[in-house]
């Protein structure tokens, strides 16, 4: 593993691996057990969206680490006023020892990270967000104890999230189920690998999506970047929206994640959310674990 530009490039042994670690660290922080692995690294932070999770997990992990984190925003790097990535990333690697970026083009991390000489992570693009799905995929096994058997529902916009969800779940063995209104699908290729590679069905019918689930995950239905479509989506969500009906067709136990920032009243109620902040918290502290385990497999 050199990069993580998207989980669909590890093998479930490499997610299990990073997942695996990722518990250990937080056992290790837990109880005051020193893991600075990465001494002296240093990590850039490029952002061109806004962040609140995937900047201060970064942060605080690389500090942990006994390393260090350097935010640059993409409007104040020169990279904002035209200097090419291909340039920025051969300056940038004779500096640091890491690279994560969020940003809008899949196309631009790839570039990072032809051009460049370190690892390269992915903290969210408009196809993917793999740090994300990797912590959901260890809040998952906290509560459950295994993948084994369990149905995990997308309900939303088939959007950078819905994409990783399907790559990491079935990848872990989950049957995964994707509601979402026509027009707004997941990726058509991400889609085709998975019903190869297990058990995928998308729908407009949410009732089928959320039948029996024990995992049952939303997500705004206006991403960074599309705040002009806000009006025309809200028109095309209208009903995908996580409430008592929906958790009254998943199982009695299931466990409901969102990834953060949730707009209550749109794709989830006050009342569901606020059930099920305890499992929505420890997911956005697990980002801080999962990407320790990430930054320690790649820059160690
Ligand atoms: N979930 C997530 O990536 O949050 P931020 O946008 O705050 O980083
Ligand atoms: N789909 C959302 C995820 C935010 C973490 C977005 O891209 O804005």
């Amino acid at each position: 593993m050199k990069h993580l530009l998207k989980l669909s490039d590890l093998s479930s042994e490499e997610i299990m691996s990073i997942l695996n670690l990722a518990d250990q660290l937080k056992y290790e922080r837990k109880n005051h057990i020193a893991h600075r692995h990465l001494q002296g690294k240093q990590l850039g932070m490029i952002f061109t969206k806004s962040s609140t999770r995937t900047r201060v997990s970064f942060e605080v992990g690389m500090n942990e680490l006994g390393g260090n984190a350097l935010f640059l925003s993409g409007n104040d790097l020169q990279l904002g006023r035209g200097e090419p990535i291909k340039d920025t990333v051969r300056v940038l690697s004779r500096y640091l020892d890491g690279i994560m970026i969020r940003t809008f083009k899949q196309s631009d991390v790839e570039e990072l990270a032809e051009y460049g000489s370190i690892p390269v992570i992915n903290g969210l693009t408009d196809y993917c967000h793999p740090c994300q799905v990797l912590a959901d995929l260890m809040t998952v096994r906290e509560y459950k104890g295994s993948f084994k058997g369990l149905k995990l529902c997308f309900i939303g916009d088939g959007n950078n999230m819905a994409n990783s969800l399907i790559v990491g779940g079935i990848k872990m063995g989950m049957e995964v189920a994707v509601a979402c209104p026509e027009g707004y699908r997941p990726d058509a290729d991400i889609c085709a690998w998975a019903e190869k590679e297990g058990k995928l069905l998308v729908t407009d019918d949410i009732a089928a999506a959320a039948a029996g689930a024990d995992v049952v995950y939303t997500d705004v239905w206006a991403s960074m970047g599309q705040e002009g479509e806000k009006a025309v989506r809200e028109k095309a969500f209208r009903g995908y929206c996580v409430d008592a009906a929906v958790m009254a067709c998943a199982k009695p136990d299931a466990m409901v994640l969102h990834c953060l920032p949730a707009h209550r009243g749109e794709e989830i109620t006050e009342e569901v959310f606020e059930a099920h902040a305890g499992e929505i918290f420890d997911e956005a502290e697990n980002r801080l674990h999962a990407q320790k385990a990430v930054l320690v497999k790649l820059l160690k």
